[in-house]
């Protein structure tokens, strides 16, 4: 195995495993409609890795144009990015989430099958629990109503990966992605005003956004804001290497599902404690309503991934924050 399909791969979590895996000798190919993101992304990846990057501007839902991909290049296995992934934004438009994120991944299988590719790791979500019973969650808890469209097509898309039998299926679910490259090249790209708490903390410590707004203190945690659990997204880009190396250990696999995350839980008001110790500085925040479809907590039984990939986090929340932060910095340059 030694092809990679990376779709979406120019994206935050794309760009970052696109790093992991060439370290890992694999050669990428990488399709991106720049959607959300841009063509810059693309030299600082080549970059970074020193080689020269085969890359193609794809609509994933586009299958003549996939077809054309697979038939230039012997295709190993495919690791599937391309997505939206704004939950406020899928609630105002959900057709534009269905017919992107559930039309992409059926074009996308349906030349895998032409091709005969049988090997995909699956961007999922932790949101697919929804309101989890209890954390630490496993894989074996029920899947609930996704609180968002966005959710629900992430759910969709496992029973699709699911039902397809011809697949070796490794599907991650995603805890809460942070952190940047230590490079500070490659990073979560902001576009217009963030939805996610630490591009918030960042742009805000950056005197771009005026104040952050805490969503809520009268949660049942233990200082009343929403737990999550945050993982640095290069630990979350070599649990894709890893994903691929269990499908090429394990043929007859038809479908995993695996929780990405550290296992431990944070709040909001820790995440931002934390970020003014690790940076030495103070954020302007104010405690404000819930935010509607906020899920109280949530955090990862990360065991299977230890126990079927290999895998565990190893970088700290100091130096999540800290490389987010530097990666604000870098912005500035940009
Ligand atoms: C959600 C989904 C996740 C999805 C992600 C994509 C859940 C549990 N998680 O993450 O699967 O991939 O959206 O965007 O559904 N917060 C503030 N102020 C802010 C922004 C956020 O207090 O300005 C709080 C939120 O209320 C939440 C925490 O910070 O408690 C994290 O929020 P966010 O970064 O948006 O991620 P999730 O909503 O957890």
């Amino acid at each position: 195995m030694r092809n990679i399909l990376v779709t979406g791969g120019l994206g935050y979590i794309g760009s970052h495993t696109v790093v992991e895996l060439i370290k890992n000798n694999y050669t990428p190919i990488i399709i991106d409609n720049l959607s959300n993101t841009e063509i810059a992304v693309l030299e600082r990846l080549e970059s970074i890795t020193n080689s020269k990057l085969d890359y193609y501007n794809i609509d994933i839902c586009n299958g003549p144009a996939l077809s054309e991909v697979f038939s230039k290049h012997q295709i190993d296995a495919v690791i599937h990015f391309a997505a939206f992934k704004a939950v406020g934004e899928s609630v105002e438009k959900p057709l534009k989430y269905y017919i992107n994120n559930i039309n992409g991944l059926n074009t996308l299988l349906d030349t895998m099958e032409t091709f005969k590719v049988k090997n995909i790791v699956f961007s999922s979500s932790c949101t697919v629990y929804g309101e989890p019973d209890s954390s630490p969650v496993n894989e074996a808890a029920v899947t609930k109503k996704a609180n968002s469209p966005y959710g629900r097509t992430k759910q969709i898309g496992e029973d699709i990966l699911q039902d397809c039998k011809f697949l070796n299926t490794v599907s991650l679910r995603y805890f809460n992605p942070i952190g940047a490259h230590p490079s500070s090249k490659i990073g979560e790209l902001p576009l217009g005003v963030p939805n996610n708490l630490v591009p918030f903390i960042t742009q805000t410590a950056a005197g771009i956004r005026e104040k952050l707004t805490v969503f809520g203190s009268d949660y049942n945690t233990k200082d009343g804001t929403c737990v999550r659990d945050y993982i640095h997204v290069v630990d979350l880009a070599d649990a894709h290497v890893k994903a691929l190396t269990f499908i090429k250990e394990n043929p007859e696999n038809k479908f995993e599902v695996i929780n990405i995350g550290t296992g431990n839980g944070f709040t909001v008001l820790e995440i931002i404690n934390t970020f003014e110790k690790v940076n030495n500085i103070k954020l302007n925040y104010s405690i404000g309503p819930r935010r509607p479809g906020d899920v109280e907590k949530v955090w990862a039984d990360a065991s299977k991934a230890k126990l079927k990939l290999g895998w565990e986090a190893q970088l700290d929340l100091n130096e999540m924050l800290a490389s987010s932060w530097n990666w604000q910095l870098a912005l500035k340059n940009k």
